[in-house]
Formats: structure tokens, sequence, C-alpha cells
């Protein structure tokens, strides 16, 4: 049976989806029945040299979501609008769609998702976290009845393809990241990676389908991988730690709380085998333990093949003719205060070598009700390197050492500050 498909951006993910359409249409007629068949692929600038036949190209988005021939809707343009108005011209016209855009689906997908139920039909994003990797559908189906307690993921492809790179090369970040960009790793615009606002989108999206609770980017603590300089990678790899940008979403009776930070991750932890471009989402639950996902997380081509699984799965979903109904339903809740909760905190300051400056320094954390679980020291005379790993603590103790910390005369400077995974 025919399912004609609409794809509303060509670039790297649309693309080599058109071109794995056009490839695999026999071997998935095959394997499941349906004759998926390329109508169309809208872009923005017809000029432009394209790696499909060029005959499939228009300018027209809102002819693709129309054209009669067009059943099934799959947007790959990122960004909020125009996707988010032709998705919802293609919902209203009953028509399914299929979407990759983390950003959308974490700021508009309750919307989407009950615009999607009132029509009866589908929507799937599993593209939109992890590339490659199952992972939407087996939170929002395989482990619906498992209540999780805790995500945990590298969930951006570029920061974690740079921070390899400066880790097992030496390499530096700027050049880095015009290599990610090349192999059509990054965003549009890289700062959404390179700042944690990608992995923030995704945090909300695993945290949403994780704790039933609809999670607002707003409220998960953003931050990038700016700080992380050569040095701060040496030094961690000297202490036995990778450094990686990592998503984390924690739920329970107090409420749920996700952020995006880096952290200091112990060497034989499996999260530092995770390399490259390579994404992973770890989950908890008190019947399953733990579960680990990993694989390829960007890329044209890995993450054409999420889409091409979600455009089979609409497309059988469409077939069978019942309404569709939604395989999340988000309830309201609060979430916690960011400043609750404890995290090892990782520091490296620059202070003035002088008898009694480390009794000052050990004040400060003292003052703040955080203890200190093991400190180093490197050089001798002027200006020394001391650094300085702390017990848990809570992050508004950690932030009020550290303001005790940068008021003393004897610290010239408080060089990095990374939170390290919990190792207690
Ligand atoms: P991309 O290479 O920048 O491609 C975007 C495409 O959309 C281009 O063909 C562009 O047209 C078209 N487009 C954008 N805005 C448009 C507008 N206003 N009107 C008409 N056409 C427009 O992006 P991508 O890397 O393929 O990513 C697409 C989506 O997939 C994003 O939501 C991204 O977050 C998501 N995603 C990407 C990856 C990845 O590894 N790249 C992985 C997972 C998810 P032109 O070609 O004419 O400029
Ligand atoms: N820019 C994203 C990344 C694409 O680097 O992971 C995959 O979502």
């Amino acid at each position: 049976m025919r399912v004609g498909i609409g794809i509303l951006g060509g670039g790297t993910v649309g693309g080599s989806l058109a071109n794995q359409l056009l490839r695999e249409a026999g071997a998935i007629s095959a394997k499941s029945g349906i004759d998926v068949e390329l109508v169309a692929v809208g872009v923005r600038d017809l000029a432009k040299k394209r790696d499909f036949p060029a005959g499939y190209a228009t300018d027209d988005l809102e002819g693709v979501v129309d054209d009669d021939r067009v059943d099934l809707v799959v947007e790959l343009m990122g960004g909020i609008d125009p996707a988010r108005s032709l998705l919802k011209r293609a919902l209203e016209a009953g028509k399914p769609v299929v979407t990759a855009n983390k950003e959308l689906m974490a700021n508009h997908g309750e919307e989407l998702i009950e615009l999607a139920a009132g029509r009866g039909v589908s929507l799937l994003f599993e593209a939109a976290v992890g590339g490659a990797i199952p992972i939407i559908r087996p939170l929002s189906e395989s482990l619906a009845g498992e209540r999780i307690d805790r995500v945990i993921g590298i969930v951006n492809g570029t920061t974690n393809y740079i921070l390899t790179a400066m880790e097992d090369e030496g390499r530096a970040y700027a050049d880095v990241l015009a290599e990610a960009q090349a192999l059509g790793f990054a965003e549009a615009d890289p700062t959404a990676d390179v700042a944690g606002h990608d992995s923030a989108a995704k945090a909300a999206i695993l945290a949403g389908l994780a704790f039933g609770v609809w999670v607002s980017v707003a409220d998960v603590h953003t931050e990038g991988i700016h700080g992380i300089d050569e040095v701060a990678i040496e030094m961690a790899n000297s202490l036995g730690y990778s450094v990686k940008l990592l998503a984390i979403a924690d739920g329970g009776e107090r409420g749920h709380v996700a952020r995006v930070h880096p952290c200091l991750i112990p060497m034989g932890h499996q999260l530092s085998s995770v390399r490259g471009s390579s994404n992973a989402v770890f989950l908890e639950g008190p019947n399953l333990g733990q579960l680990l996902f990993s694989g390829p997380g960007a890329g044209g081509q890995p993450t054409a093949t999420a889409v091409l699984g979600d455009v089979i799965t609409a497309s059988r979903e469409l077939l069978a003719g019942s309404q569709v109904t939604p395989r999340i339903r988000y309830s309201a809740a609060s979430p916690r205060s960011f400043d609750d909760v404890e995290n090892q905190w990782y520091l490296r300051l620059i202070v003035a070598d002088f008898p009694g400056v480390l009794a000052q320094v050990a004040g400060a954390f003292g003052a703040a009700d955080v203890s200190i679980k093991s400190v180093w020291q490197e050089g001798r005379g002027g200006t020394v390197t001391l650094v300085i790993i702390t017990h848990p603590a809570q992050e508004k103790a950690q932030r009020s050492a550290l303001e005790k910390l940068s008021a003393l005369d004897a610290v010239d400077q408080v060089a990095a500050i990374i939170r390290v995974l919990d190792e207690e």
C-alpha cells in the first residue's frame, strides 16, 4: 500500500532521508508491505546544489503539506517557525507528522501532541534525541510501565566530538568545532550545541517522557563547554577523569529537576568510553536497575535512519485506519530548584604561596558547610595551582563557598569549576 512522503528541509538529514527513501523503497516494501514514495522536498534556496535528485526540490513548503499526493509530512528544517506552523497545518489536515526537531518538541511538544491526539494521527520524534539511538520509543512504549528515577545522557554529538578530540589529540576547541560543522553534526547555529541549549532541549524531552510531566526548557539549568580549555582536560585526565557534557534529570517525590553541564567522569565509567559524535543515555528504575543505550548521536545518515523508522511506524498506523492515541500524556508538576541539587565540585584555584593559605581556603569551604574530599597543590613560590574536589553538597552551599573563596586576597583566580559525576 502506497504512502506519499513530503519532506520539509533538504539539508544534512533531509537530504540523507530523501536518498534513503529512494534507495531503500524496494527493501522497505518487501519487509513491511508499505510502498513509501518520496513526493517532494521543501527547501529555502532552490539554487543550492543538492545531493538528492534536484527534481524533488521545491521552495513552496505549504504546497508540500497541502499536496494531495503527500500522506505524511516529515519536518527536517529545524527552528521553531515556520516549522511549527507547517506541522500544525499538516496535523490539522489529518496528516501524520515525523520530526527530528528537538527545539520545537521541547518548546511546543505538548501543544503538537494534543493537536495530533485530537486528529487521531501519529506525531513521532525519535530522531530528536540521540540521533540513531532508539530512546524515545523505549521510554514511551517499552518502559511505559517502569517508574524511571534518573536519566543521565551524553546527548550532543558536536560537544562530545570536540571534547574527545581535545582529550585524545590535544587539539584546540575552535579547530574541532569547525570540523564538527563540516561533518554535519552541529546545528545551523552551533552556539546551540556548545552553549548547551541543544542538550537542554533533549534533557527536557527525555525528562518529560521519563517522569510523565511537562518539563519546561526554561527550568533546565544549562551550562555549555565554553569554560573547558586544554588545561582543564589535561588536569582532569591526570586525576583519572574524562570531561563530558552531561544532561541529568532526576524524578522523585520532591519534584523533578533537569540540568546540563560539563562533568568529570571517572575513566572506568561506561560514559567515559562514549567517544566522538556518539551519544549514550543511562536510565535508572527500581525494577530495571540500569539500562544503557548508546550509538551514533548525530550526522545525516544515522539520524535519517531513525527518521525512516518513524516514517514506517507512522505509515503503518495511517494504513491501519484507526485513531492513533498519544504515546505520552503529561501531568502538570512543579520542578525542584537546582539550588537544592547535591553535587561534588572540582575547583582549580590559582592562589598565593605563603603559610596559612590552605587553611584560609579550607575555612571558606567550612564556613559554607561544604566538606573537602581531596586537595592537590602544584608549584612553589609566587602563585600556585590548587585543585580541590569536595564531597557532595547542595549547589547553594557550593556557591556560597565560592563567594567566600573569591573574596580572599590569597585567591588570585578561580580558574575552573566542573562538577563531578556522583562517586559517592
Ligand atoms: P540543515 O542541514 O541546516 O538543513 C535544514 C534544511 O531546511 C535545509 O534544506 C534548508 O533549506 C531548510 N530550511 C530551513 N529553514 C527553512 C525555511 N524557513 N524555509 C524553507 N526551507 C528551510 O539542518 P539538519 O542538520 O539537516 O537538521 C535538520 C533538523 O534535524 C533540525 O531540527 C536538527 O536539530 C535535527 N537533527 C539534526 C541532526 C544532525 O546530525 N544534523 C541530528 C538529529 C536531529 P536550504 O538547504 O535551502 O538552506
Ligand atoms: N547538533 C546536534 C548534535 C545534532 O550535535 O548532537 C543531533 O541532535
